[in-house]
C-alpha cells in the first residue's frame, strides 16, 4: 500500500516532513501548502512539489510572483489519505474543521493540545497506540527527546523519579522577529508543561520538568537527574544502552564536541543536505552513574527531531510496518539517520 500524504503548513517543520515523506517508498507526497508566496514556496515548486493555497492566501499573489499553484487546501485534501498539519501553534485546531469536512486522517504537531488527537505519538515510546487511529499528535521536540530517553531507561533499569531542566533556545534561526534577547528567562510555570506531556506517552512515569529560555537559536539542552529502580553496572552500560538504540547519537570525549555549536557543525559536515540532527544527542562524558542516581545531558535539534516521528506516525496509523523498530529502520535508512 502507498499512502498519499498532504502537508499543510510549509515552514520549519512542514518543509522537512515533506522532504522526509517524499523519501519513503511506501508514501507519496501529494502536495504542500503556503498562505503566501516566498522563497520557501519557490523552493517547494522547484523540488517538484505541488503547491496549494492555504488559509486566506490569494492566487493572484502567487501568480504575480510567478509561482505555480495547484489549487486550495480543501482540493489538496481530496487527493490525500492523511494530512500532516504543520501550521503554526494553535492554527492546527482551526484546520481540524477542514479535515473533518474532508473526512481525512490527520497528524498534528506538539504546538497543539493533546486533546486534539486520539493518541500522542513517539515511535520508541508508544508506536502501537496509534495503529488505526484517525487523529494523532506527534509530541513536541523536547517531549520527543525525553520520551526517547524514557524508552531506554524504563525498559532496562526502571525509573523511580526523574527531574529535568530544559534549557530552551529562544527562537529558531529564521525567527528574526523573536530576538535578539540578552538574558536568561525563567519559565514561571512550575513544574513546566513538558513533564505532563511526556506522560501522554508514558502515563506512569514520575517526571517533573522546569525550563529556562536562553539567547541561542541552535538547540535545546536537557539537564537530567534520574533515580533508577535498579542500579546500572556503571556509566558505560548507560552509554551502550543509548548507543544501541536508534535515534541517539553519543559523542565520545575525544571528538571535542564541547556543546551545541559543535553538534551543529558536525551535522553540517555530515552533509545531509542541511544541518539537521534528528537524533537525540548525548555526550559520553556527560553521563554519570552513582548507584541508582543517573545524571545526563541531552541536546535536541528543535527544527528536525520530530521529522522522522511524523513519518513513523503515518506508518503506525496505516499499519504499514509490523512494529516500531521496523518502521524506524525504514525511515532512518531513507533519511540517512544513524549513518
Ligand atoms: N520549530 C520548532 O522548534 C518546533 C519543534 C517541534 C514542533 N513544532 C511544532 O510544529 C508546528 C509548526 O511549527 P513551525 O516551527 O514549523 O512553524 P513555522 O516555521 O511558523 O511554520 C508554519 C508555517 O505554516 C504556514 N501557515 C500559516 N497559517 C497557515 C494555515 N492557516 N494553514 C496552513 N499553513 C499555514 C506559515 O507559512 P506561510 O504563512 O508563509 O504560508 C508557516 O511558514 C507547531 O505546532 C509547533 O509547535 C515546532
Amino acid at each position: 500500500m502507498t499512502v498519499r500524504v498532504a502537508v499543510n503548513g510549509y515552514g520549519t517543520i512542514g518543509k522537512r516532513v515533506a522532504d522526509a515523506v517524499a523519501a519513503q517508498q511506501d508514501m507519496v507526497l501529494v502536495g504542500v501548502s503556503k498562505t503566501r508566496p516566498n522563497y520557501e514556496a519557490d523552493r517547494a515548486v522547484a523540488k517538484g512539489y505541488k503547491l496549494f493555497i492555504a488559509g486566506e492566501g490569494k492566487k493572484s499573489e502567487f501568480d504575480a510572483a510567478g509561482i505555480a499553484t495547484a489549487g486550495t487546501v480543501p482540493e489538496m485534501l481530496q487527493q490525500a489519505d492523511v494530512v500532516v498539519d504543520a501550521a503554526p501553534e494553535k492554527i492546527g485546531r482551526e484546520n481540524l474543521k477542514l479535515y473533518d469536512a474532508a473526512n481525512i486522517r490527520a497528524i498534528f504537531q506538539g504546538g497543539e493540545k493533546a486533546a486534539i488527537a486520539e493518541a500522542s505519538f513517539n515511535a520508541l515510546g508508544n508506536y502501537p497506540r496509534s495503529k488505526g487511529k484517525r487523529r494523532v499528535r506527534v509530541v513536541s521536540c523536547n517531549t520527543t527527546g525525553l520520551s526517547r530517553a524514557a524508552s531506554v531507561l524504563t525498559s532496562r533499569w526502571g525509573v523511580e523519579s526523574w527531574e529535568a531542566t530544559i534549557v530552551r533556545r529562544a527562537a529558531d534561526p529564521a525567527e528574526s522577529g523573536r530576538g535578539p534577547i540578552n538574558g536568561i528567562m525563567p519559565t514561571f510555570t512550575l513544574p513546566s508543561h513538558h513533564g505532563p506531556d511526556v506522560q501522554t506517552i508514558f502515563p506512569d512515569l514520575s517526571i517533573a520538568t522546569t525550563a529556562v529560555v536562553v539567547p541561542t537559536t541552535l538547540m535545546h539542552v536537557h539537564v537530567n537527574h534520574v533515580r533508577l529502580k535498579t542500579a546500572p553496572p556503571g556509566a558505560q552500560a548507560v552509554v551502550e544502552a543509548f548507543r544501541e538504540t536508534p535515534r541517539f547519537h553519543v559523542f565520545s570525549a575525544w571528538e571535542h564536541v564541547d556543546g551545541t555549536p559543535q553538534v551543529m557543525e558536525f551535522a553540517k559536515d555530515r552533509a545531509r543536505g542541511g544541518s539537521d540532527m534528528m537524533e537525540g544527542v548525548l555526550w559520553e562524558n556527560g553521563i554519570r552513574v552513582d548507584g541508582r542516581e543517573l545524571y545526563f545531558f541531552q541536546a535536541i535539534h528543535q527544527e528536525s527531531i520530530v521529522v522522522p516521528e511524523n513519518v513513523d506516525a503515518i506508518r503506525a496509523m496505516f499499519d504499514l510496518a509490523p512494529d516500531a523498530r521496523t518502521s524506524i529502520a525504514i525511515t532512518d535508512r531513507a533519511l540517512g539517520i544513524g549513518h
